[in-house]
């Protein structure tokens, strides 16, 4: 072989071997978009979409959302945990080695009945899916079945991790009290957002949704005749100005620029027009944006409830009820994750798509995995045809969603995980096998 031909063979040599390293980074990132928009692909999605929303079940009761989730897994020979946390499925797809990246959707319904009429209108009275999570987990199947035809190029592994229980049953903490992120190093999740154009996505890096707890007071005094206050201990006089100081924790103790809530959103007491009664009960929640802030604030609704309606001669009990509504964590984005969903989102979608989002005062289970997974992200998906007008927020009976926004979720899950997985391959690995050994 001449000089110039063993030239020509070592530069085709490296070329062909650029090409399998761009193949396998997945630089056709707008390539999953378009597999996602394909009309069977799409219509696959819609379908299992359909197919959940028919038949919404509340947490810890996702049996048949569960099954219907291991079938299409079955289908695309991906394997799968279950039962893990009652009805969640953990599924894998790559080398079953580190890195380990998950991608979360949420399963459950809400208690309030559908008010849309369409052809696939909930068929379970009393109850709805109300907040998108069929659509999250149409988006994460969606994307399980991008990255299982891609699995070969994959350099870790994808955990897919379909959690119970988000509205309020903390599902996220009971699956990882299951053990299925204990290896994990990164896991994202996101929400469908309704003020939100089709094609963009939006997030921020730091605390993007705020930590939350309950709580319940019972204010006792004394009953007796409406007309003859001086021979009773008014609780419902007490309760009141109880409300109003609670009302000052925010105002008057916190710093400004530090957002808080205190919402007294329960008041019961009394039955009648001419009866002092011996006891009221309020109740409502609170919320931060830091784990000080939000325990300085629960210690200070105890404090005042206890100390207000003692100047009424009440008594108090305050209770968080936090055994069965554990108080949720401030969910907080990783900064070096919220620059690879930059990244990641404008190669597919441009990055005029990729917009900021303000946070908010709403909480989200998910922050339980942002406890305890070294990074963890969490980002908005819009549903919103600017064509067809404003949209109902989730949590209405008017909610309804634009299925054309399923391939984006899809898509950006799936790159989002794949990346992740070529960009922190040679980074954990070494790490991550001396702790497999252990
Ligand atoms: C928005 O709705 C119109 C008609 O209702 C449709 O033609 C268009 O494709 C939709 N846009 C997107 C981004 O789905
Ligand atoms: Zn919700
Ligand atoms: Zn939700």
């Amino acid at each position: 072989m001449g000089l110039s031909k063993l030239i020509a063979l070592v530069v085709l040599l490296d070329l062909l071997s650029s090409a399998r390293v761009a193949r396998s980074e997945f630089d056709d990132a707008v390539g999953f978009l378009q597999r996602a928009k394909e009309p069977d692909f799409f219509d696959w999605m819609v379908g299992v979409r359909r197919r959940i929303h028919e038949n919404p079940e509340l947490g810890y009761e996702e049996h048949e959302t569960s099954k219907l989730i291991r079938k299409e897994l079955d289908a695309l020979k991906i394997s799968y945990r279950h039962p893990v946390a009652v009805t969640g499925v953990v599924g894998y797809i790559g080398t079953g080695k580190p890195p380990f990246v998950a991608l979360r959707a949420d399963m459950d319904a809400l208690a309030m009945q559908e008010e849309v009429e369409w052809e696939h209108k909930s068929k379970a009275p009393g109850k709805m899916h109300a907040c998108g999570h069929d659509a999250h987990i149409a988006m994460l199947l969606g994307a399980a079945k991008i990255l299982q035809e891609h699995r070969d190029d994959l350099q870790g592994t994808v955990v897919l991790v379909f959690q119970p229980a988000e509205e309020g049953g903390g599902g996220a903490k009971k699956m990882i009290e299951a053990g299925v992120v204990e290896n994990v190093d990164a896991i994202f999740g996101f929400h469908i957002a309704t003020d939100t154009p089709i094609g963009v996505v939006e997030s921020r890096a730091g605390p993007i949704m705020a930590g939350s707890g309950f709580f319940e007071a019972v204010i006792s005094g004394k009953g007796g005749h409406a007309a003859i206050p001086q021979h009773t201990i008014d609780p419902i006089l007490a309760a009141s100005n109880v409300i109003v100081s609670l009302q000052h924790l925010v105002s008057r103790e916190a710093d400004p620029l530090d957002s808080q809530v205190v919402t007294v959103a329960k008041f019961q007491g009394g039955g009648a027009f001419n009866v002092i009664p011996d006891s009221v009960s309020i109740g409502g929640t609170f919320r931060a944006f830091s784990k000080d802030s939000f325990f300085q604030l629960k210690q200070r609704i105890e404090e005042v409830i206890i100390a207000q309606a003692s100047v009424q001669r009440c008594s108090a009990t305050v209770d968080f009820l936090d055994k069965d509504h554990p108080f949720f964590p401030v969910t907080v984005n990783s900064k070096v994750l919220h620059r690879h969903f930059e990244k990641v989102a404008a190669e597919i979608l441009g990055a005029s798509n990729v917009g900021d989002r303000k946070p908010v005062m709403g909480s989200e289970d998910f922050s339980f995995f942002s406890e305890v997974i070294p990074a963890s992200f969490y980002y908005f998906v819009g549903t919103m045809n600017e064509t067809q007008g404003p949209m109902h927020p989730p949590h209405s009976p008017f909610f309804r969603i634009n299925e054309e926004a399923l391939p984006y979720g899809a898509a950006l899950h799936a790159s989002l995980a794949a990346k992740y997985l070529s960009e922190n391959h040679a980074l954990s690995s070494p790490m991550k096998n001396i702790r497999d050994e252990l």
